[in-house]
This record gives structure tokens, C-alpha cells and sequence, in this order.
């Protein structure tokens, strides 16, 4: 069976492929500057100094959408993708259950679910999500009783990926429906947190709304604004469930380290070519042409748990900012502070959640890292 996608653009959002003045302006505020930030207190850390910024939503136009899926697909080294997927496979059926769909009522099966995963990207791994909740529900005359949205930012992209997704999974996931979001996070959180969403797929508000935010997403958000962005996901305490994946700190010392710089920047260079995509964006954004005036840069900072990015800057140049109508001049060798991605150890998971007013329904680990998909609910 096939479903029709319908694919809702909403206010507000940043758009990732061109389109508007927002993204430009973001681009703009990192390139201006700011305080120098010395990342860490280390002697080492003084070379990993950065003055300006570049926002990590231009990775995320449809080209660089492609190039993140190229790097989880035949890329082993890239183990927060192969450990996910791990984990819904091996335990999709207790994920659900923890969820509740396998305890659900006919009446509840009757009004429906929905799920929303927030950065939804190239839908790899959801497939195994949805297609195990699909079959913890009980059989109901509601022919698709699961309602999921699919959340990115760029409207090409979650055209090809939800056309891919009915392809592949058409079959598999004839009880879901499906919807794309093409949106920010902001205005999606917004959009459940009115109670508008059930209505995109004919439901009512009351029915459970339930959020995925997978791929160590997570991971992007400083350690404060992490907690502060998952309080703001608009679950009710006793109705909807957050299936949350996310990265650990790896072993302490230099294998843990390798392990993680080497799935950033795999050999055969994926990682490095999505993010190097990134600068083409600012560029395009700015009304420039592509070129290679910078090189891409990493390490892992262990003692404050995360992986980083930088571009670092090879030629001197001046860029004009249009919408701020200045320049701005970047030296030779210069590091442009690009993303991070957060490893949170189990213990500062937990308190991370509880900051967030979130507990802990159930969690699983990856064999060989220590990945986790958590599913957690509001405390009462
Ligand atoms: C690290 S990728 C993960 C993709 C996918 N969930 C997975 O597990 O492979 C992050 C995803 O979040 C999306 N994203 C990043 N920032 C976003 C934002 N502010 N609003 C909406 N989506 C965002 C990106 O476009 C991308 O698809």
C-alpha cells in the first residue's frame, strides 16, 4: 500500500536551501565576531582558539543532507549511525513497549498516535522505529493508527527522503502514515505544544504525541542550552514519550579518542566533504562562488567530553556581510569555531534529564559504545 506524503512548510523556519534573508543573518552574527573563547584550560587548547563562529545549519541544505547520509552509509567507522540502528533492531519490539504501544487499548488504537522525529534527515534508521511500533499495536479497524512526522529542514530533501522511505518501507509501514514537516525545530515544538498537530493528519489534539530525536542531534547543543531544549519539548507527564539517541564519552585516553576523531573524519574523507559543503553554504549565502580558502579541522576534547569542528582559514581574505552591509577580515590560519557534538557519560545523562524535568522510562547501550537509545517521560 502506498500512502500520499504531504509535505507542510511552517512560519517562522529557517530554510536551509536559499530561500529567505534568515540563515544569511544567522551566517552573518558568527562571521562578526565575538569574545576569543579558548576551548579548555589546557596549554594545547590555546592553538583550538576562535574569535568568530559559523551556525552548523549550513550543513543542512540538500546537498548536505546527501553528503551527511553518504557518511553513514558503507562508512564503518561512523559508529553512532551503525550503533543506533543496532539498538532499534536488536530491541525496536521493548522500545515500543516502553513507549506504550504495546499496552495500548482498542479506543486508543482507534484515535491514533502521533510521532514527530525532530531532524529527521535521510530516515535510515526510522523505518526499524516505526515499523516496530507499528507492530506492537494490536489490530484496530483504524487503518493507520500511527501518524508520523517527519521534521527537517530542507523541503527537497524530505520530498526525496519520505518518497524513498514509501518505496522501501511502503509495505512494512502500511499502518503509518506520513507527513513532512519542513520546519525548525522551534516551530515544530510550537506546533505540538498548541495542539495543532494531530489535525495534519485528520486526529485530535488529546491523542498522544510522542517525539523521536535520534543521532545524537543532541549532541550540537551546549551542555546548558541541551537541558534547557529538551525541557522545552511540549510532552504531557502520562501521555507522550521521548525516544532520545545519544552518544558517550568514549574510554578515557588515546583509543578513545582515535575512536571518535576517526568516525569524524573516516578515511575515505565522507566527513570531511559534508563539512567542507558547509563553507559552499556561507559562501553562497553571501552571494560568493565556492572555493577553497579554507580546510576543514577537528579534535576530540576529552576533558570536556566533546568532538569539535573548526574551519581554519588558508588564505587571507575579506568578506563582505550584505545584509550588515560591513567586511570582515579573516587571517591566515585563523579557526572559524564550526560545531560541536557533546558526549554525555551515563551520569550526566541522568542529570542532564532531570534538569530537564524528563525521567528515565528505559535505556539501552550499544555492545561496543557507549551509545544509548533513552526513552523518557515527563515527571509528574
Ligand atoms: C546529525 S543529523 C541526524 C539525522 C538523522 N536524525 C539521523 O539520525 O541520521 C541532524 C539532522 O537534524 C536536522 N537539523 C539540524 N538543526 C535543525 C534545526 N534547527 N531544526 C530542524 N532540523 C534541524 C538536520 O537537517 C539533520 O537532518
Amino acid at each position: 500500500m502506498t500512502n500520499t506524503v504531504t509535505i507542510h512548510t511552517l512560519p517562522g523556519s529557517t530554510d536551509t536551501d536559499g530561500a529567505g534573508e534568515s540563515l544569511r543573518d544567522i551566517i552573518e552574527a558568527g562571521l562578526v565576531g565575538g569574545p576569543r573563547t579558548v576551548p579548555g584550560e589546557r596549554d594545547e587548547d590555546e592553538a583550538w582558539a576562535y574569535t568568530r563562529t559559523v551556525s552548523p545549519l549550513i550543513h543542512y541544505d540538500a546537498d548536505g543532507l546527501k553528503l551527511f547520509d553518504q557518511i553513514t552509509v558503507d562508512n564503518p567507522s561512523y559508529y553512532p549511525f551503525h550503533d543506533e540502528l543496532g539498538i532499534f533492531k536488536a530491541h525496536g519490539a521493548e522500545i515500543a513497549a516502553a513507549v506504550g504501544f504495546s499496552s495500548a487499548s482498542p479506543d486508543a488504537v482507534a484515535r491514533g498516535f502521533d510521532v514527530v522525529e525532530l531532524g529527521a534527515g535521510a530516515l535510515r534508521k526510522t523505518a526499524y522505529l516505526l515499523q516496530a511500533f507499528a507492530d506492537a499495536l494490536p489490530p484496530s479497524p483504524n487503518p493507520t493508527p500511527l501518524s508520523y512526522y517527519a521534521l527537517d529542514l530542507s523541503k527537497p530533501e524530505l520530498e526525496r527522503v519520505l518518497g524513498d522511505l514509501d518505496a522501501g518501507y511502503g509495505a512494512a509501514l502500511a499502518r503509518v502514515s506520513r507527513v513532512g514537516l519542513h520546519a525548525d525545530y522551534d516551530a515544530g515544538l510550537k506546533l505540538a505544544a498548541e495542539g495543532k498537530l494531530a489535525a495534519l493528519s485528520g486526529g485530535d489534539a488529546a491523542r498522544p504525541h510522542h517525539f523521536a530525536f535520534i543521532g545524537t542531534s543532541l549532541g550540537n547543543f551546549s551542555r546548558e542550552d541541551a537541558g534547557k531544549f529538551l525541557a522545552s519539548i511540549p510532552l504531557r507527564a502520562g501521555v507522550d514519550k521521548l525516544v532520545l539517541g545519544l552518544d558517550g564519552r568514549p574510554e578515557p585516553g588515546e583509543a578513545g579518542r582515535r575512536k571518535v576523531e576517526t568516525a569524524y573524519n573516516d578515511p575515505a574523507g565522507k566527513g570531511r566533504a559534508f563539512e567542507e559543503h558547509g563553507w559552499v553554504v556561507v559562501r553562497r549565502e553571501l552571494g560568493l562562488a565556492p572555493d577553497t580558502s579554507i580546510e576543514w579541522a577537528n579534535r576530540y576534547n576529552e576533558p570536556l567530553g566533546r568532538h569539535e569542528c573548526y574551519y581554519r582559514v588558508k588564505e587571507e581574505q575579506t568578506l563582505h556581510l550584505p545584509n550588515r552591509g560591513v567586511d570582515v577580515h579573516l587571517a591566515k590560519g585563523e579557526l572559524l569555531h564550526v560545531e560541536w557534538s557533546i558526549k554525555w557519560a551515563h551520569d550526566e545523562a541522568v542529570e542532564l534529564f532531570t534538569r530537564a524535568g524528563l525521567r528515565v522510562v528505559q535505556s539501552w547501550k550499544a555492545p561496543t559504545s557507549e551509545y544509548r537509545v533513552w526513552v523518557l517521560e515527563k515527571a509528574e
